[in-house]
């Protein structure tokens, strides 16, 4: 606890010290610096420092806007169903691995990490009874259902702070061989965090299980991801992928993941399925 709560003010207290002992230095300058009194040069150097606390208030505050306004659309994915949110957090947690193994710098992680949680935010929009229903949908059920992914890219597209991750909301279902979906766009032609959370997005599913299909277990969903390495998976992140998996991340196990995620207050308490089998909504649908 102290570490989490205090462990800044040590930081704090570094930077700090030293700008004060240098107000102290010129306050005191022996003859002052400007105008005959070492007061004006410690009021000089204030204004550029009371210039950038500001800007850094201004952006802590929009940073803040912006983290509840994911809160909220997680909370919109969870009122409609608890399920996707618990999926989408899970994704999210297997992508930003995945993407750290890729390389990416951390404000790439980030963005990806916020484009997986709401990849599935076009969900909203398709009617209750397509997507809970509990058997095998029809063609055209299916083609409505994939529909999600191109109304998630439109929902999203008026907030500029999502713009950089419309590619991930559009195409999570897109696939290496170009059999994928709205675009069958093929190969590296899909952008590499739609990618990433693609391969996620599906071990997640898969290990989900469905009404009419058992969950996979890890060693069985794997497997699969192994065989589908450069057709419907970027076989390079299924290398990756597997590196990972054999270290046994928190979130290879998806019964271990929601136990461990159950403890944190902001999201699963409010996404824990509240009767028998909420698992039973999802159906025949894509993840
Ligand atoms: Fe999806």
């Amino acid at each position: 606890m102290w570490q989490t709560n205090f462990s800044w003010l040590s930081l704090s207290y570094l930077v700090l010290t030293p700008v004060a002992l240098l107000l102290a230095r010129l306050y005191t300058a022996d003859p002052p610096v400007l105008g005959g009194w070492g007061g004006w040069s410690v009021l000089l150097f204030l204004v550029p420092l009371y210039y950038a606390r500001f800007h850094w208030d201004e952006y802590v505050k929009l940073k803040d806007a912006f983290e509840q306004t994911v809160e909220t659309l997680m909370a919109t994915i969870d009122a409609k169903d608890p399920h996707t949110r618990q999926h989408s957090e899970r994704v999210a947690a297997i992508a930003l691995d995945l993407a750290k193994a890729a390389g990416l710098d951390a404000v790439d992680r980030e963005k990806i990490r916020l484009g997986a949680r709401v990849h599935d935010i076009g969900k909203i929009a398709i009617p209750d009874q397509i997507l809970f229903k509990p058997g095998k949908l029809t063609e055209e059920e299916y083609d409505r259902i994939k529909k999600h992914t191109v109304i998630g890219e439109a929902l999203l597209k008026g907030a500029s702070l999502f713009r950089e991750i419309l590619p991930i909301v559009r195409h999570h279902h897109e696939r290496w061989d170009g059999k994928g979906y709205p675009d069958g766009l093929p190969g590296e032609k899909t952008h590499l965090w739609a990618r990433i959370v693609a391969l996620a997005d599906a071990y997640e599913a898969m290990t989900a299980g469905r009404p009419y299909r058992a969950a996979k277990s890890p060693e069985e969903a794997l497997q699969e991801v192994l065989d589908n390495a450069a057709k419907q998976f970027d076989p390079k992140l299924v290398e990756l992928f597997h590196e990972l998996w054999q270290k046994d991340p928190v979130w290879r196990d998806r019964e271990v993941f929601l136990r461990k995620y159950s403890q944190q207050p902001s999201w699963l308490e409010l996404s824990q399925p509240s009767s028998e089998g909420q698992d039973s909504k999802t159906s025949s649908k894509p993840s």
